[in-house]
């Protein structure tokens, strides 16, 4: 675990403007020998054992990261070696929002007979890609994983819909500039911190909150729901600010919004199925809620998605 007060010592920063500009306590960091593949695998299983299922009834794997253990295989495949029987594996990278691109892709795959059961995990060690000495991104981030299995469901329940977008027009808002085709790694692009994860925050703060208010509208008036029949919504966590300015424009109450970036940090594409396993693990999603996940993130990038649990 990193806190705050570990952080002061690090760079010139405080936990109180860490707290106040973003709602972040502590966040955790994998050990060194640890990658992502491994906190994904610990998801997959989690998850395989809440469903009382084993891998072999698996019929796909997805892997939403931006930080695989390599640039291929891709990590899904680092999974499904582990997980033990054969089976389609692949990534989906869209920063953040890549869960929700996951978890729309797999109930298409579901939806049209393709495949049965799938296994959708959003898996990060974002502490490899962050810039230790650069203060305006190195509080925000962390490690983790989690992961939920899509499966066929009565008529009315499950993922009721979903609306994906992204905007490239700010695309350089948020980026690891070298280590890709357009910049190969040199002793130069090391030299210069370019293998960091780089951000321009507030231009992300304004889209944030634009893009999970207006996607979270449309999918859920498309599901002909009202937000006010939501009972629980998970936001990205990113920044609490970002959560509190959308529970604002949603006009809903303050705890119907699932909240643990204060623990965590922003873990990119974990955020989401994190929170989702706690509500659950807390007895806070019960059979029949409707729930909402809301994420943005590189890309620029957004996806929201309605279920019934
Ligand atoms: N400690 C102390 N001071 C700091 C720190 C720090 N850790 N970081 C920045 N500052 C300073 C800045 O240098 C600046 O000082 P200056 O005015 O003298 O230049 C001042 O604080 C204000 O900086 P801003 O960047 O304007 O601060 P802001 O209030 O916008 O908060 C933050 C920054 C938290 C990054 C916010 O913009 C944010 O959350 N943006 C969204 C980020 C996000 O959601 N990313 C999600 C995607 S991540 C992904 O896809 C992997």
């Amino acid at each position: 675990m990193l806190t705050n007060f570990d952080l002061e010592k690090m760079v010139e920063t405080s936990d109180e403007w860490i707290r106040t500009r973003t709602g972040i306590v502590e966040r955790r960091i994998a050990d060194p020998d640890v990658a992502t593949s491994d906190l994904a695998i610990r998801a997959a299983q989690a998850a395989l054992e809440s469903a009382g299922m084993g891998a072999a009834e698996l019929d796909l794997i997805i892997v939403a990261t931006v930080t695989p253990d390599m640039f291929f295989p891709c990590t899904a495949a680092i999974v499904q070696r582990h997980l033990g029987p054969t089976m389609a594996a692949f990534d989906i990278l869209v920063g953040c929002t890549g869960f929700v691109y996951g978890l729309a892709v797999a109930r298409e795959m579901v939806a049209s007979g393709v495949y049965n059961r799938v296994l959708v995990c959003g898996a990060e060690t974002l502490s490899r890609i962050t810039d230790w000495e650069d203060r305006r991104t190195c509080v925000l981030f962390g490690d983790a994983a989690g992961a939920a299995i899509v499966g066929p469901v009565e008529e009315g329940r499950g993922i009721l819909g979903y609306s994906l977008g992204n905007d490239g027009t700010n695309a350089d808002s948020l980026k690891i500039p070298a280590g890709g085709s357009r910049m190969p790694a040199t002793q130069e692009t090391v030299a210069n911190r370019m293998h960091y994860l780089m951000m321009n925050g507030p231009e992300v703060f304004k889209f944030a909150v634009r893009v999970m208010v207006e996607s979270s509208e449309e999918v859920v008036q498309r599901a002909g729901l009202q937000m006010s029949d939501i009972n629980l919504v998970i936001p990205h966590q990113a920044n609490l600010r970002i959560v509190d300015a959308a529970a604002k424009r949603f006009h809903l109450p303050y705890e119907r919004f699932a909240r643990n970036g204060d623990r965590y940090g922003n873990t990119s594409a974990a955020t989401i199925p994190l929170a989702l396993d706690e509500a659950v693990r807390a007895g806070s999603v019960k059979s029949g809620d409707l729930v909402l996940l809301s994420s943005f993130g590189a890309g620029l990038s957004w996806g929201s998605l309605v279920m019934r649990w």
